[in-house]
């Protein structure tokens, strides 16, 4: 069985962006392969560092999310990085292999910069070594359970490759060790906001939680963005121009879809109607997820005591990686 390594940064709530964009694909591959789901702390704080109690109240509920959407801890070990000393070890021992030159050509690392930028301003004061390393640091989070998957959206894929290139550096070194990883990227890509941005994010306002409440979806959804060029209620519009539209085609059955996108290019179907329908949709979707949630809301010790059993399983399969990889760069002083 293959293993496979993915990680989520305990620093909000899932959204429907992260649930298509990548939490479907765990949900199939959980079956498949033996599945390392780490609640990457460490790396919430390398953005959070000033915040610590924002990454430490996610790691639970990012932690029930995951398992409300039916992720089954018998299948995936759930663990929280920074209970894993060996990977801070082994972050040091790459830190060596990589260039900063190299870090900062990291197309993912670039956009994050760069977005700093626009906030901050001056970069040179915003970036710590924790943020532009941490691509490093990841590449341990994967290495260190010789991780041979990994899912993750397309922005993933830079921080993979930099992996790869570590594990190549590593292992023309100090010999064969490590097993090259391979990105496993979702189908769905990227999910848009209700804005009608290219991306939903927390950052952007423009989410909907998988934990959002009745009121709130109903309220979200009321102000989503629509054809602007249906003003009134039997205009014809265009459904692609709709953000409506672009949500019913994820919750909803064929039949339907057809039949919205039908009837709003006809012009016999008012917005207000498609959005009323889109709300129910969207709260039978998540009747599955909410309920779940609900049990492990009111059963807290059931969260913990998963975390405390995949952190286990984890901290054994960390330990067997960091003997070798000790032993091939002569640190194996107990033997
Ligand atoms: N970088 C990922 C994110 O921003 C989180 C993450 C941490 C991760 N460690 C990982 C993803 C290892 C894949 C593999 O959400």
């Amino acid at each position: 069985m293959k293993t496979i390594l993915t990680g989520l940064r305990p620093t909000g709530n899932l959204h429907l962006g992260h649930y298509f964009g990548a939490c479907v694909n765990y949900l199939k591959l959980q079956d498949e392969y033996d599945f390392y789901l780490e609640i990457a702390d460490v790396q919430g704080l390398t953005d959070n560092f000033f915040n610590p109690e924002k990454v430490r109240h996610n790691v639970k509920e990012i932690t029930i999310d995951l398992l409300s959407i039916g992720l089954d801890s018998s299948k995936v070990h759930f663990f929280i990085q920074s209970r894993i000393p060996e990977i801070a070890e082994l972050t040091v021992f790459y830190s060596n292999l990589v260039t900063v030159a190299r870090l900062h050509r990291n197309p993912t690392v670039k956009s994050e910069i760069a977005q700093k930028k626009e906030i901050f301003g001056n970069e040179g004061e915003s970036i710590t070594y924790g943020f532009l390393g941490y691509p490093v640091s990841q590449a341990a989070d994967i290495t260190c359970f010789n991780g041979e998957l990994v899912p993750g959206g397309e922005d993933q894929m830079p921080l993979v490759e930099q992996c790869r290139e570590i594990v190549r550096k590593f292992n023309s070194i100090y010999g064969d060790t490590l097993k090259e990883p391979e990105i496993l990227l979702s189908e769905n890509k990227r999910i848009k906001g209700l804005d009608g941005n290219d991306k939903m994010g927390k950052s952007l306002g423009n989410a909907i939680y998988l934990v959002d409440s009745e009121e709130e979806i109903s309220k979200k959804i009321m102000g989503a963005v629509t054809d602007e060029n249906k003003i009134k209620r039997d205009d014809p519009a265009n459904p692609n121009k709709c953000m409506v539209y672009y949500y019913h085609k994820l919750v909803n059955n064929k039949e339907n879809i057809n039949k919205v996108c039908d009837e709003c290019q006809k012009g016999t179907r008012g917005c207000v109607q498609c959005k009323k329908e889109l709300i129910e949709s969207m709260n039978n979707f998540l009747s599955d997820f909410r309920a779940k949630r609900k049990v492990y809301e009111e059963n807290p010790e059931l969260v913990d005591k998963i975390l405390a059993d995949g952190t286990r399983e984890a901290l054994k399969k960390a330990k067997e990686q960091m003997v070798k990889v000790k032993k091939a760069m002569k640190l194996d002083y107990e033997n």
